[in-house]
């Protein structure tokens, strides 16, 4: 079975072949043209998938020596993420299954995220803990089997990534701001500012990160290092690296303590780490650090897999294709759609 995946929620336009279940091919385009205004603009973003998604899968399908005839599915994003943005994606592919006669499948975003873990040889069993760390989302998951899961937690405000990107636009350091912290954190003291960590009473396992945004925001502003509309003074290079890696370390050791605290509560031994976030290597070192401590093993994608990408859609496609779960052709572009595992209706499809 060889089926097209197709992701266009945020500022990656993507798409994917993959053959049964192994991936064939994954092109990734990242827009470029977001980082001018320190975050995604969504006009630019919608304009942006549709010159280019024609080219991407195109090149999809080269990368595996496949044409369009050969295809035998077609998965796009459904949601959540922009509106224009997902539109783009989910018609396209829609228009390419009509047009081949083969059937679609409309994709949660955050499935893919969940089971982009599987894309490789190392993966987790079930069952098994998921983190999904991204720029629109944070959540941990119980994965009990394949598509049958229940959410834990998920972040009430800033995702973690927000927050990256926000703090490194404060700091004037550029866009996306993930990688660059990470980047600068490594030469930065995370003791030298000691930023709040929310730990959330009596909600163990949701999150909010908008607090210590606030708090990197004030400590620029208490310190005189914040110009009039909110533009960061050029800080000397060592106290920029001692704010990122002190703004990270808080980040991550509330990413890592919840996650601990779950997998002891449900007992399992794999923990899966995935979304834009999850490339953070000072996130990688801890987890694998405290996993270890605690007999868990803990999975990472690869970076192509972290970030949004193509072969995670073409996946959980894969999986509801071969289950007959198609998706109707009026299906509706969701920008909010939530994470939901449909327990009934899909032991019903499996029996
Ligand atoms: O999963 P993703 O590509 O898109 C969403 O679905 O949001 O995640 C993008 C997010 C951005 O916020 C970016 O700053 C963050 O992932 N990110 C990182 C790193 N690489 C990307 N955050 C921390 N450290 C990194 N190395
Ligand atoms: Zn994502």
């Amino acid at each position: 079975m060889k089926i097209l995946g197709i992701e266009t929620s945020c500022d990656e336009t993507s798409a994917a072949v993959l053959r049964k279940g192994s991936v064939a091919s994954n092109v990734i385009s990242s827009q470029l043209i977001h980082q001018q205004y320190g975050g995604v603009v969504p006009e630019l973003a919608s304009r942006a998938h549709q010159r280019r998604v024609v080219d991407v899968v195109q090149r999809a399908l080269d990368d595996a020596g496949a044409r369009p005839e050969d295809l035998d599915g077609v998965a796009a994003t459904q949601g959540p993420g922009l509106i224009g943005a997902l539109l783009v994606g989910l018609n396209f592919g829609k228009a390419t299954a009509y047009a081949l006669g083969i059937p679609f499948a409309g994709i949660n975003h955050l499935e893919g995220h969940l089971f982009s873990n599987f894309l490789t040889d190392q993966q987790p069993s079930f069952p098994y803990l998921s983190l999904i760390v991204s720029g629109g989302h944070t959540m941990l998951v119980h994965v009990e089997d394949t598509l049958h899961f229940q959410v834990l937690g998920q972040t009430r405000d800033d995702a973690a990534g927000e927050a990256f990107d926000k703090v490194a636009k404060m700091l004037g350091i550029g866009y996306p701001g993930g990688p660059v912290i990470d980047r600068l954190s490594k030469g930065g003291d995370p003791g030298a500012v000691r930023f709040p960590r929310a730990y959330l009473r009596g909600s163990a396992y949701d999150f909010s990160f908008s607090g210590i945004k606030t708090a990197v925001l004030y400590y620029l502003r208490d310190n005189g290092s914040l110009r009039p509309g909110m533009k960061a003074a050029s800080l000397e290079a060592q106290h920029c690296a001692d704010i990122c890696a002190s703004f990270q370390a808080a980040v991550i050791d509330v990413l890592v303590d919840k996650t601990i605290a779950a997998s002891r509560e449900l007992g399992v031994r794999d923990v899966a780490v995935a979304g834009g976030v999850s490339a953070n290597s000072a996130l990688r070192s801890e987890l694998r650090e405290r996993c270890a401590e605690e007999g868990h093993r803990v999975f990472f994608p690869p970076i192509e897999y972290c970030m949004d990408n193509g072969a995670m859609i073409a996946y959980v496609g894969w999986m509801k294709l071969q289950r007959g779960e198609s998706s109707p052709m009026d299906m509706p572009a969701v920008a909010n759609l939530e994470l939901r595992c449909d327990r009934k209706n899909s032991e019903e499809k499996t029996r």
